[in-house]
């Protein structure tokens, strides 16, 4: 997929090292270039508000991995990261909510929700990698989610 038939394209230097993450992160992505597509091509509503569910309850179960590894090996920063993925996934649901009303979703919210995963992965998502990598890994706990999370 080229980079005009596509919102978004997977970079290695996204990559944190923690396979099942990289891996839940690439779906996400194809969820997105598969919304975006739909706008782009002027899909139903009904097709739009599919895509969107799948975006919304894929990004909660993604978060919900994230915050159980996080948790499990004591990441200092956790509520903070919390709190942000709670603010995104509100974003999807009002978009949602919107689309539910009649309101079109647009190129750029789609454009918002892809430059804050990048960024959010690139920093936030990084930075809980890193401290694993450093051995805070939180006892047995940490340890168990750790394996979890490099293997597929
Ligand atoms: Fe991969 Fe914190 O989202």
């Amino acid at each position: 997929m080229g980079a005009r038939d596509s919102l978004v394209q997977w970079d290695d230097s996204y990559s944190l090292g923690l396979e099942q993450i990289d891996d839940q992160h690439k779906v996400l992505f194809d969820i997105m270039n598969h919304l975006w597509s739909a706008i782009v091509n002027r899909a139903a509503d009904g097709e739009m508000l599919k895509i969107l569910d799948e975006l919304e309850s894929y990004t909660v179960s993604h978060f919900t991995a994230e915050e159980n590894f996080m948790q499990s090996t004591g990441y200092p920063n956790f509520d903070e990261h919390r709190k942000l993925h709670a603010q995104f996934v509100k974003r999807i649901h009002d978009a949602r909510v919107e689309l539910q009303q009649g309101k079109q979703i647009s190129l750029d919210l789609l454009h918002f929700l892809r430059d804050w995963l990048v960024e959010h992965i690139q920093a936030e998502d990084r930075g809980y990698a890193k401290a694993y990598e450093r051995g805070q890994h939180g006892g047995i706990l940490g340890r168990f989610f750790g394996r979890l999370l490099r293997s597929s």
